[in-house]
């Protein structure tokens, strides 16, 4: 092929892929067009989430909660007075008040645990875990409610990779099936505590690749190799955004939030609420920050897939007046101990 040949068909080829690109951004934000119908919107959210009900009843109620929530969401971002913006996502045909993902609340707010970063004084300004590679990409806890899981391991995957060096993604699927202990309850309800309790008595973790997650269903325990042991774990003094701020200027941290509300709906900047201070769901806590406008937030991992907010993360304020913590965050954080290298 001569030159210009070579050119004109490189040139095809880009236009072709730039096409492919644009076409796909515009399928991917119809639903959230306001410019079109509520039922095209329903029809591009369907086709998107690979949604489908089992019949013309059935599509009709979820219809109907589809449209209550997306007059909610347009009328949210047309208003722009909160610095965040919500969007349609997966949760959008379900009853905002559904809002259960699997996490079993604590009640008691004296720690169990010393707390070994009490007298930390060393705290940067702003810290993101993910920057210094201790955070492995965004993961999809799917239809079962293993976001207790996620929490811990991550939380673990963090301390791994700050203590020896090496990043490795750890099985969340290990935890859902394996603890007999009757402390936590597979793909119905857990918490980070009990699922540190459990990796300390089974003798570590095994690795994501070895105890691949299977996104629906809690299964057979598989007998497998453990690839990462934790020597402990301790709880943050409950009700002290301080004290978690210490605990994460040297660590990822698991947290419980409440995510009654428009949490769900979240999509881009610093969530303030409303939400109560029930936590129902457990996330990560990955790094801390002032935004431009000078409000304060801490930087969370979720588990619901890249899709979710900031590609997957949440940023939520951060020192509020009330001391439990926006959502309840800083009621009941705690985090792993590794202090032996394998
Ligand atoms: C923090 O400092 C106090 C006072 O010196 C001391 O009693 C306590 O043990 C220290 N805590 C930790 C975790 O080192």
């Amino acid at each position: 092929m001569d030159k210009t040949k070579y050119r004109r068909a490189l040139i095809k080829i880009l236009i072709i892929i730039g096409i492919g690109i644009l076409s796909q951004q515009g399928i991917q934000n119809q639903e959230n067009d306001p410019s079109l119908s509520l039922s095209e919107r329903f029809e591009y959210w369907k086709t998107k989430y690979g949604v489908v009900y089992k019949d013309v009843a059935e599509q009709k109620k979820h219809f109907q909660i589809f449209k209550h929530n997306v007059a909610y969401i347009d009328y949210f971002n047309a208003a722009g007075n909160k610095p965040y913006k919500l969007a349609i996502n997966r949760f959008v045909d379900k009853p905002i008040e559904d809002s259960d993902d699997g996490f079993e609340r604590t009640t008691t707010t004296t720690p169990t645990t010393t707390f070994k970063y009490e007298n930390v004084t060393d705290i940067p300004a702003t810290v993101d875990w993910r920057k210094r590679g201790a955070v492995t990409p965004i993961k999809n806890q799917g239809k079962c409610g293993s976001c207790w899981a996620f929490s811990a391991v991550a939380a673990i995957e963090g301390i791994q990779k700050i203590t020896s060096g090496n990043l490795v993604s750890l099985s969340e699927q290990q935890l859902v099936d394996c603890d007999r202990s009757g402390r936590t309850k597979g793909c119905d309800n857990g918490n980070m505590i009990n699922a540190f309790k459990f990796i300390l008595e089974n003798g570590g973790i095994a690795t994501e690749a070895n105890y691949p997650y299977k996104r629906v269903v809690k299964g057979t325990c598989k007998k497998v190799s453990h690839k990462v042991q934790i020597k402990s774990y301790e709880e943050v003094p409950s009700n002290s955004e301080d004290s978690l701020l210490k605990a994460v200027a040297n660590q990822p941290v698991s947290v419980g939030i409440d995510m009654r509300g428009m949490f769900k709906f979240y999509s881009s900047g610093i969530f303030t609420g409303e939400c109560g201070t029930k936590p129902n769901h457990a996330l990560t806590i990955v790094g801390y920050g002032t935004s431009k406008d000078g409000i304060k937030y801490w930087l969370v991992k979720n588990s619901w897939s890249k899709r979710w907010g900031e590609k997957g993360y949440i940023r939520i304020k951060r020192d509020i007046d009330a001391k439990e913590g926006l959502c309840g965050i800083a009621m009941k954080p705690s985090y792993p101990i590794i202090n032996n290298i394998e």
